[in-house]
């Protein structure tokens, strides 16, 4: 049956969005709806990537520590992250919800966060997590990674083949000009798929197994994608 689209838009107090996972390999769009649905909900986007990369940008300790491996590829410690998602969900914002975006990635993480998850306070607090796996076939995946290109601090992301900036080089947020992350590489592609595979397709399988899970075609343009993922999270907290 088809679905109401009019239903699919709403403010922030129709829908109690509660924890939501995005999981899916590098390039699927993680990020992209992430944004989006932070803006729809007002529930914050939490990517453990934009933490890490702050991290290396300021030159804190972690970052300092850190740069060599993400910029090869290779994950940072379990217990540096789930640190960094412990501080940042139990801030105030995220007491309707909060969309984690490239955590957990590990078995690991997955473990911790399910014996530690809260939505401290607030109407979310007692609404179950809920997963939903992006998925994009791997020529496109490549296509839209090498495309990539970030403001560094305001964080919006784009591609110069299918989401220009305004003005070409420049945030369309901020001015600052955009760069491409030091991973988007073929080479560094190729290895965090590999990471993705050994370490992260285990992840997907857990949740899976969970219930409360769904898998969601990505290789549409980004508003449908969005449809279809606003659809399953529906579909799931209405269970
Ligand atoms: P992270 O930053 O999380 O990278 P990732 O998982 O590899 O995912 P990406 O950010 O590359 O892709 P995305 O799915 O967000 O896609 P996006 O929306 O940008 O992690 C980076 C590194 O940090 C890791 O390798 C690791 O070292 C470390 N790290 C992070 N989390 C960690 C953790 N939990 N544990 C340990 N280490 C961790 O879209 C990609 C491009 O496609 C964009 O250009 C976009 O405009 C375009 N696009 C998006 N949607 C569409 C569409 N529908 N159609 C066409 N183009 C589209
Ligand atoms: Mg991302």
């Amino acid at each position: 049956m088809q679905e109401d689209r009019t239903q699919q838009v709403d403010g922030p107090e129709a829908f109690v969005p509660g924890p939501i996972l995005l999981l899916g390999a590098p390039g699927v769009g993680k990020g992209t709806q992430a944004q989006v649905l932070m803006e729809q909900w007002s529930i914050p986007q939490i990517s453990t990537g934009d933490l890490i990369r702050d991290n290396i940008r300021l030159k804190t300790p972690i970052g300092i520590r850190f740069k060599e491996l993400v910029d090869a590829g290779i994950f940072v410690p379990d217990d540096v992250v789930n640190q960094m998602v412990a501080d940042r969900t139990a801030e105030p914002d995220c007491e309707r919800g909060f969309i984690l975006d490239g955590f957990p990635r590990t078995l690991g993480q997955a473990k911790w966060l399910d014996g530690h998850l809260t939505v401290r306070n607030g109407e979310a607090a007692a609404l179950p997590l809920l997963a939903v796996s992006v998925q994009v076939r791997y020529d496109e995946l490549l296509r839209r990674i090498t495309g990539r290109r970030t403001g560094p601090v305001s964080k919006r992301i784009y591609n110069i083949y299918t989401n220009p900036p305004a003005s070409p080089g420049v945030c369309d947020v901020d001015g600052e000009p955009l760069v491409q992350r030091p991973d988007d590489t073929e080479k560094v592609f190729s290895e965090r798929m590999r990471v993705f595979g050994e370490q992260t397709a285990p992840v997907i399988d857990h949740y899976r197994g969970l219930g409360r899970f769904e898998e969601v075609n990505g290789e549409a343009p980004v508003e449908q994608v969005t449809e279809n993922i606003v659809a399953a999270l529906r579909r799931m907290r209405s269970k």
